[in-house]
């Protein structure tokens, strides 16, 4: 054996600046901060159970093919933050391919149904998915390199009635169901529609010709999507060109009567769920695969610039473009990260706490001796359901009571006389109060 050179840590205390740190744009969740995300999580598998939607898992990292042809190459996502890597073969049975981190889970959701052939049923398939996404922008506030999403797609062959406008409105009422819930209060949805693919031809034609005389004003990226994909131009951030996109012709315009009808439709079911929105002309998004009904739900309280909360659309054509049958969805995601933002400055405006409630007991075994009927003691009364923590019989009594009074609202005093007894000191925190109580009662004064 060698004997490690290494010296010996002079203290357990953690030094203050670690070597080893979280990557840049990601975060990790501790556990003052995971119950919040629990029930946001609980409470949005429960709400989708209702609207008859089932959880889909599928892989983190899928082939990059897929993203360039579903969400487009001209895309932010695709053409800049993507976490690409070449994967090479192990073996002569396999072959070399490009591999992403998924930076969303329509697509992967697209192709899982392609893949297993979900169409076949017939029937409407209502989705729902919760997990980690990556995106290589640049980090700030409720814009990180790893997100967790939860989002929901809806998609079906059309004589599933997959096409619906009732499915555009029942995923918007929805959601604003679920932001209620939540009890988010400030929510606004911004509601468009792009038009069908055919419409889309005849809006580019046009933002084409509105660009060609004006698009050397404009900043370099905008002169670039008025080439490549002139409808980028209309979510364009840059200040100094919104005078300019804002005199760009409107795709309202531009719409067939059938997708003119279909959103009428969509707005029709929303009026008479009393759903309110916001119709938003220049409400385009950033993926490539939408068609008719695009939205997003922002919120003016905790997220600063980042207030898109979610997003979501239409992608009549998604499937015919991963090489699937024709297969019209709709779906969304919502920024879980946001929704935590938002939920927790709200809390905090209200004075309330979001951290995990206080144990139930903390029980303080007086010596080493009692250590295994404080055991045994903590296992019967987490068998009634209760929260427990147990100490040592090494702390002394002090040190007990001040872990106990950070972690539960009852410290159970466990010595040698209440071994003997099963008569148990318990005392309650919030009113000092201090009493004996026989151990087969123990469970229900806890309570
Ligand atoms: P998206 O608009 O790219 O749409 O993302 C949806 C939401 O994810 C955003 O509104 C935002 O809340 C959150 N998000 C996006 N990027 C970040 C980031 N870097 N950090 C934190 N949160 C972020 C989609 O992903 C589509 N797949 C939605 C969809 C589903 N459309 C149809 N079905």
């Amino acid at each position: 054996m060698t004997e490690s050179t290494s010296p010996a840590p002079k203290s357990n205390k953690t030094p203050a600046r670690p070597t080893l740190k979280a990557v840049r744009g990601t975060r990790d969740l501790l556990p003052d901060q995971t119950p919040l995300w629990n029930h946001v999580e609980s409470t949005a598998r429960a709400l989708f159970a209702r609207y008859g939607f089932g959880e889909i898992r599928t892989p983190i990292f899928e082939s990059t093919e897929l993203f360039a042809r579903g969400v487009g190459e001209e895309t932010d996502i695709v053409s800049k933050e993507m976490f690409t890597w070449e994967d090479r073969a192990r073996a002569a049975s396999e072959k070399a391919q490009s591999l992403t981190l998924r930076p969303e889970s329509t697509a992967g959701v697209v192709r899982a149904y392609i893949e297993h052939q979900l169409g076949n049923t017939g029937n409407l398939q209502k989705l729902y998915y919760i997990g980690p996404q990556f995106r290589r922008e640049r980090p700030q506030r409720g814009r990180y390199r790893q997100f967790w999403q939860i989002g929901a797609e809806v998609i079906g062959p059309q004589s599933s009635g997959s096409e619906s406008p009732l499915r555009d409105a029942e995923i918007l009422e929805m959601l604003a169901s679920l932001l209620t819930e939540l009890g988010i209060r400030d929510w606004r949805l911004e509601l468009n529609s792009v038009g069908s693919a055919e419409d889309r031809v005849r809006y580019n034609a046009a933002l084409r010709e509105a660009l060609a005389p004006i698009k050397h004003q404009m900043c370099e990226d905008n002169q670039r999507r008025a080439e490549t994909n002139p409808l980028r131009v209309l979510d364009s951030k840059d200040e100094a060109d919104q005078a300019l996109i804002n005199t760009l012709p409107k795709i309202a315009d531009y719409l067939s009567p059938e997708s003119k009808a279909h959103f009428d439709q969509v707005l029709a079911a929303l009026d008479a769920c009393g759903v309110p929105y916001h119709l938003n002309p220049r409400l385009v998004r950033g993926l490539d695969y939408y068609t008719r009904t695009t939205f997003e739900f922002t919120v003016t309280t905790g997220l600063g610039t980042q207030n898109a909360l979610l997003g979501g659309g239409r992608y009549d054509g998604l499937s015919e473009m991963l090489g699937g049958p024709r297969a019209p969805g709709i779906g969304f995601a919502i920024g879980e990260d946001r929704l935590i933002l938002t939920l927790q400055a709200q809390a905090e405006a209200d004075n309330i706490s979001t951290a995990a409630p206080k144990l139930d007991a903390y029980i303080a075994p007086l010596t080493p001796a009692q250590n295994p009927a404080a055991l045994s003691l903590a296992r019967e009364l987490r068998a009634a359901g209760l929260t427990v923590e147990v100490g040592d019989g090494t702390f002394k009594l002090r040190k007990s009571f001040d872990i106990a009074d950070t972690l539960a609202r009852h410290i159970i005093l466990l010595g040698e006389d209440e071994a003997a007894t099963n008569i148990l000191t318990v005392k309650t925190f919030a009113s000092g109060e201090q009493t004996k109580v026989p151990r087969a009662k123990l469970a229900g004064a806890l309570r």
